[in-house]
């Protein structure tokens, strides 16, 4: 299992928020955190008026009856209906007390003039005492106080404490009612970043793995094609990649096929000028020329046969020569030959294999491939040359290390490409074909080839798959 460490898990982190798919599920999640917040408040404001009105409502009532009764029959009038209305519990929360103006109780169901209660008329709010279930508990009230004449005053209110219970329970409810809808909120908006980051992120990987070398990737599309942006985006990039793809491809054939159709014109003139010397064999400037004519239409003999390796490595038509072999003898052939070339030029070329590593392949390219490695570090590297192979895991690795100049960094891609030679090396012979070989040879067999540092010096490695 991979170690969790917080400053990997804050380097993440930092690189999420400074995604666009993230601003934008965050921007999504905050409009709809709002808006929930929003409709909730405005249920919680519009039940809280709606008990709050009705609750006013029912005293303007009353206090609109008992008004009418009390001009009607006076205040012994006011006190009977006030006891009448207080005898027994009716349910309604409805409270009652006439007093004289001592707060000396004459009617009502409430037993005293609540305590601190300031004798002033108009809208009064209070707690007073109740009976339940023999229990006696303090309840808010609100209602109204009306000053009766000669001192006498009228007391009418509400049990409040139920819509308070109500009030507290929509509270409750919306309060989680919230939180749910939040947290549904704050999954959604993970679920639409982390869909829109993958998508985003599956067209910067075909991307990098295009800019690899291989250019027969695509961006995957939706099976179900849904066309929306993303497809459409993938759709535009492959059709660009399949445009580049065709572009290329046919460069190399036209390359390729120049080089396959002048191949023998240049052996049949290479093939007169050796008779016309054979024909006149006196020493003379003639000869001289022609010796010079014929070295000449070797090297782009050479040339072209090297362009035409290249183009049946890279086609795979050679597939089906791969057989079984041991890369360890064929670096130790390869070696051999070299041997005499290091001599001359008194390079030291020392040699360490680990003996049977099999792989399948092809022995004429992958001979090539190694001869190419080492005629690059006798040519440019000099000093020690160390020619390796051995498996690991399940990878076999040969690698060719030199101690020269080596190869800047940012130039280890471009040496790949056909024709390309670094600017010290324009004076020695060569035509930049040597390296296209062995990448194309690499990826016939499902290998890799790497350049790296050797400090001083270039190592080049090569990889396979090995057989058992
Ligand atoms: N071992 C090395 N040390 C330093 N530079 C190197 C080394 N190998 C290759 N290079 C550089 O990379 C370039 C490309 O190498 P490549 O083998 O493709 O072509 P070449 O050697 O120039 O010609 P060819 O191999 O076709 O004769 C070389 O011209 C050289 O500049
Ligand atoms: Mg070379």
């Amino acid at each position: 299992m991979p170690t969790l460490s917080p400053r990997l898990v804050l380097a993440q982190l930092g690189r999420l928020v400074r995604t666009h798919a993230f601003r934008l599920a965050s921007l999504y999640f905050g409009v709809f955190a709002a808006s929930v917040l929003g409709v909730l408040l405005f249920v919680y404001w519009m039940s809280a008026d709606f008990v709050e009105r009705q609750t006013q409502a029912t005293l303007d009532a009353e206090i609109a009856g008992l008004a009418e009764q009390y001009a009607q029959r006076g205040l012994s009038g006011l006190v009977q209906i006030v006891a009448a209305r207080s005898a027994g519990d009716r349910g309604d929360g409805m409270l009652y007390l006439v007093t004289n103006s001592d707060g000396h109780p004459l009617a009502g169901n409430i037993t005293g003039w609540p305590a601190g209660t300031p004798v002033a008329p108009g809208a009064i709010a209070f707690n007073f005492a109740a009976k339940v279930k023999g229990e006696t508990q303090m309840r808010p009230a609100q209602g109204a106080l009306i000053l009766v004449p000669d001192g006498y005053r009228l007391l009418i209110a509400r049990d409040i404490s139920d819509a308070a219970l109500f009030r507290e329970r929509i509270k409750l409810t919306l309060l989680w009612s919230g939180l749910v809808a939040l947290v549904l909120g704050l999954i959604g908006g993970a679920v639409m970043g982390r869909n829109l980051l993958r998508r985003v992120e599956q067209v910067n990987r075909t991307a990098e793995r295009v800019m690899r070398g291989n250019l027969s990737d695509r961006v995957p599309r939706k099976a179900r094609g849904t066309s929306d942006e993303f497809d459409q985006l993938a759709a535009n990039l492959n059709n660009m990649l399949d445009q580049i793809e065709r572009l290329m491809g046919g460069m190399r054939e036209v390359s390729d096929n120049i080089a396959h159709d002048l191949r023998t014109p240049l052996a049949r003139l290479r093939a007169r000028l050796e008779l016309s010397l054979i024909d006149a064999p006196e020493v003379g400037a003639a000869t001289d020329a022609i010796r010079a004519a014929i070295d000449e239409a070797d090297r782009l003999l050479a040339t072209f046969n090297a362009l035409l390796n290249i183009a049946e490595a890279e086609s795979g038509a050679r597939r089906n020569e791969a057989e079984p072999l041991d890369l360890a003898q064929t670096a130790r052939a390869a070696a051999e030959l070299y041997e005499p070339v290091a001599e001359e030029k008194g390079c030291a070329l020392t040699l360490d294999v680990e003996p049977g590593i099999m792989i399948r392949g092809d022995r004429h390219l992958l001979s090539q491939a190694v001869a190419n490695l080492l005629d690059n570090a006798l040519k440019y590297g000099g000093g020690g040359v160390t020619l390796s192979a051995h498996q690991h895991d399940g990878r076999a690795a040969l690698e060719v290390s030199d101690s020269g100049p080596g190869i800047p960094e940012d130039e280890r891609e471009a040496v790949f490409d056909r024709f390309v030679r670094l600017e010290p090396s324009r004076s020695t012979p060569g035509n930049g074909l040597g390296l296209s070989l062995v990448r194309a040879v690499a990826q016939l067999h499902d290998g890799t080839v790497a350049l790296g540092d050797n400090g001083p010096g270039l190592k080049v490695r090569l990889e396979f798959a090995a057989l058992g």
